[in-house]
């Protein structure tokens, strides 16, 4: 089997998306899945480039044993869409965003990672960034079902 290609997107790849390659990446591992699965995380937009996860969003996610310490932020490319399978976007607007500079060939890549997780009556993951502690827990616990999710349906359908 080829190896599935996964990529986190949110709008500035230093919350969201690095919080969703951190979980996603553990729960590959533990299912003994790290060469089968690749997973990294890009942002639509270019502010933090070359940065890591942003401070909260590293302690939130280190206090349920995940290390985002060694991620840098960079910003979604041409070249994604020919490579990824799965390109997961934590919002609308992101979606909205990847949709526009997406090609035609490759839209069915793109999706909300949320649809991974539709125990969840949200759709999408809010955007922490502006918000106290409570936001980065809500994020993780968004993540961890939609992880779950999408290692089931790689299993389901493509393994
Ligand atoms: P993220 O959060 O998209 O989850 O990484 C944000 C990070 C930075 C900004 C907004 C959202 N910003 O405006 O700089």
């Amino acid at each position: 089997m080829k190896q599935v290609k996964v990529l986190m997107v949110c709008l500035g790849n230093i919350c969201r998306s690095p919080t969703a390659e951190g979980v996603f990446t553990h729960v590959v591992n533990k299912a003994g899945l790290s060469d089968k699965i690749h997973i990294d995380s890009a942002g639509t937009h270019a502010y933090h480039v070359g940065e890591p996860p942003d401070e909260r969003a590293q302690l939130h996610a280190k206090k349920r044993g995940i290390d985002l310490s060694q991620q840098r932020a960079r910003r979604v490319n041409a070249e994604d869409f020919a490579v990824y399978d799965f390109i997961l976007a934590m919002d609308h607007e992101n979606l909205r965003n990847l949709q526009a500079m997406c090609p035609p060939d490759a839209r069915h890549k793109v999706q909300l990672f949320l649809d991974f997780a539709p125990g969840r009556q949200e759709s999408q993951v809010p955007d922490p960034y502006y918000g106290g502690a409570q936001g980065f827990e809500f994020v993780l616990d968004l993540v961890e079902e939609a992880s779950q999710g999408l290692l089931s349906h790689i299993q389901n359908k493509l393994m």
